[in-house]
């Protein structure tokens, strides 16, 4: 009898907690949301219609197409945990996004890629010289969103955002220079995808913080958490690229295989695999093939045998820790400190 009453206080608190944790975790996942929700509808409001039809159509299109928003959502959360508000820090999020979505319409250019979003990117659907043209206009149209910002605030976020945007582009180059190089190694690949991606990510949440006013070292805690995140973010998004379901991820599934690009799936195969399984990669890597599938499907192959697969898991695993582990200097509540470690445990899982 004892026995079975403790057994049954047992799983009764054990079916509690599970609960409480799904339902708090529910919650939080329903706050993001709510962010994603209210940016959209600003966002969609501030998309102009204007002639030139074929300077601004690529914009609304491409702002248009969705995406998951989370810088934006980042830079709104951040105002809120440090006790500013999230209308405030709107024109910062809207910053951003519209600064992102030029890296992308540009970036698509550079890599080559057909689909975006699921859908045809701007210079297919167009030509380069749109892409090139309203991706120009995005990153002036970003700018402006700050001048709603009073003097002292604007400079601090011109300043971050200029410093950024530049680190972006050293970022890409260094991307493209690999596809050529054979020599790349696991921490210049770190360093690229810091400049490529997660400064941006790291900047999002920073400019929050300062809309907030928050202190100076909460600030820049808040960057050191976006910039590990994004570094996560960018690994995940290289192992989707290649492991990702075409019918969801909404970009060309191997694209990065077909452009030669020296990932960390690629760097640990490298560093990791058997000498044929080596031999193999670099000599896939040295040809572009009329038609790619083979290429990609045996590259694949290489990466999962080789660990490389499993090694990458767990080097997101890493980053999304070190992110957290942020936070652990800060003096917030822990239900906003919880916020942002579902958001990060919600981008770990991530199949989009
Ligand atoms: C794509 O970013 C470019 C990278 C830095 C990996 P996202 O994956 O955030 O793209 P959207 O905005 O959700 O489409
Ligand atoms: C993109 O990196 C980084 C920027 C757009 C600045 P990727 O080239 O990996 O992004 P996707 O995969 O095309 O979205
Ligand atoms: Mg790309
Ligand atoms: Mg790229
Ligand atoms: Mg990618």
């Amino acid at each position: 009898m004892g026995f079975r009453a403790s057994l049954t206080l047992d799983w009764n608190e054990l079916t509690n907690w599970i609960f409480a944790r799904i339902f708090e975790h529910m919650s939080d996942i329903n706050i993001i949301s709510q962010y994603r929700e209210k940016f959209v509808t600003k966002l969609k409001a501030k998309i102009l219609y204007a002639e030139p039809k074929n300077l601004y159509e690529p914009v609304s299109y491409i702002l248009d197409l969705g995406g998951k928003r989370l810088r934006p959502v980042l830079t709104l959360m951040t105002a809120e945990l440090f006790g500013g508000s999230s209308d405030d820090a709107m024109d910062a999020a809207l910053a951003v996004e519209m600064f992102h979505n030029f890296s992308l319409v540009h970036d698509d250019i550079m890599d080559d890629a057909p689909l975006r979003r699921g859908k045809t990117t701007v210079h297919e659907k167009w030509d380069v010289n749109t892409g090139i043209l309203s991706g120009d206009a995005m990153l002036i149209l970003a700018y402006q969103f700050f001048e709603s910002y009073p003097a002292e605030t604007y400079k601090k976020l011109t300043r971050l955002f200029s410093k950024t945007a530049i680190e972006v582009c050293e970022g890409q180059q260094y991307d493209v220079d690999f596809e050529t190089r054979d020599d790349v190694t696991i921490p210049e690949y770190i360093k690229m995808i810091e400049y490529k991606t997660s400064v941006l990510v790291a900047a999002a949440m920073e400019m929050g913080a300062i809309v907030a006013g928050a202190l100076e070292q909460d600030c820049r805690a808040m960057y050191q958490f976006g910039r590990n995140l994004g570094i996560a973010f960018q690994l995940q998004d290289d192992y989707l690229d290649a492991f990702g379901d075409p019918k969801t991820f909404g970009k060309q599934v191997g694209g990065d295989i077909l452009e030669n690009k020296k990932t960390f799936l690629y760097l640990k195969s490298l560093e990791n695999g058997a000498k044929e399984e080596k031999e193999s990669l670099l000599h896939l890597y040295s040809i572009q093939p009329e038609d790619g599938s083979t290429k990609v499907e045996t590259v694949k192959t290489i990466f999962e045998e080789s660990g490389a697969v499993k090694a990458t898991k767990m080097e997101i695993e890493a980053y999304t820790r070190k992110a957290f582990q942020v936070l652990d200097s800060l003096q917030l509540p822990e239900s906003k400190k919880q916020l942002l470690r579902a958001f990060g445990e919600n981008l770990m899982q991530r199949t989009v």
